[in-house]
């Protein structure tokens, strides 16, 4: 991968590097297609992470479909999809795993200790691999993005990471590969997510600068639906992720939410009239 990689770059081209855990769907499509437009050649990584899933989460319950990923990524024109081996990545005797201080200890990093170290070390991992001139993370993830923006700045990345917008289904719900866990009835259920996103949006809109009262709200219309179980609801400040109790800027409006066994998150950025 290295080789390819500093081939292309003697010869001056810049290279795109989107990083998934694959299951490809039209989200991940997104941000390759947009890849593609940023540099001459677009890598994407497909390696379900050991590391950044806890005891009793889906590590092995994760979908997968390789052959299909790569149907779907020769058709977006990506010109290498990177499949390291768990063993390669992480021998026997690994040992090192990358730490942040401050942004991990908010929204999911509460409630799953040490995703975002294994997260922060992949990623480093890749980039050292894949040397890109860019990568894509996708702001579904908002979490995620806000931590990859610091640990590239902190350890001197050379490489501009590019957020992407929530790419979503025709009725509203955030992408995700975890989707396809879901039953019908589920389906339904966990549309109640974007519906409370789009409700405080509204109210905002609407001079609500309550954050305990649109968190209320939206505990109420989710909790009213069959098989969720809400790990959190937070109006937060986007870049440090400190909760804001009183509306007076953008603020983020992040969840996470269990929809029978499968955890879903989605987030929205809420502003006020001015
Ligand atoms: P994965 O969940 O496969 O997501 C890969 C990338 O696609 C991430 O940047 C994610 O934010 C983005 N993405 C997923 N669903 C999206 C949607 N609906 N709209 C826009 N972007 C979306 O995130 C990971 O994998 C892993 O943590 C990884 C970064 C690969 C490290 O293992």
């Amino acid at each position: 991968m290295t080789a390819w990689s500093n081939r292309f770059r003697q010869a001056g081209k810049r290279i795109t590097f989107v990083p998934t855990m694959g299951f490809l769907h039209e989200g991940h499509l997104s941000l390759m297609r947009e890849g593609r437009k940023l540099g001459d050649k677009l890598v994407i990584s497909i390696f379900v992470n050991p590391t950044q899933f806890g005891p009793g989460e889906d590590f092995n319950s994760y979908p997968r479909d390789f052959e299909r990923d790569c149907t779907l990524a020769e058709d977006a024109g990506v010109d290498i999809v990177f499949t390291p081996d768990a063993q390669d990545l992480y021998p026997k005797g690994f040992d090192t795993y990358i730490h942040q201080e401050r942004l991990p200890g908010h929204l999911c990093g509460l409630s799953r200790q040490g995703h975002f170290n294994g997260v922060m070390t992949i990623v480093a991992k890749l980039f050292n691999i894949v040397v890109p001139h860019f990568a894509i993370f996708g702001e579904k993830d908002f979490q995620q993005l806000a931590v990859i923006r610091r640990m590239t700045k902190d350890l001197n990345f050379n490489i501009e990471i590019v957020g992407h917008p929530t790419v979503r289904e025709p009725d509203g719900l955030a992408m995700s590969s975890r989707n396809s866990k879901l039953t019908p009835a589920q389906r339904d259920a966990a549309l109640s997510l974007i519906t409370s996103l789009r409700n405080a949006r509204r109210s905002v809109k609407n001079k609500q600068t309550d954050s305990k009262q649109l968190i209320d709200d939206a505990i109420e219309l989710i909790g009213s639906h069959p098989e969720t179980e809400i790990d959190y609801i937070k109006i937060c400040d986007p870049e440090t992720l400190d909760d804001v109790s009183n509306i007076d800027r953008p603020v983020l409006m992040a969840l996470a939410v269990k929809v029978g066994k499968t955890r879903l998150i989605d987030n929205m950025i809420l502003t006020p009239d001015s």
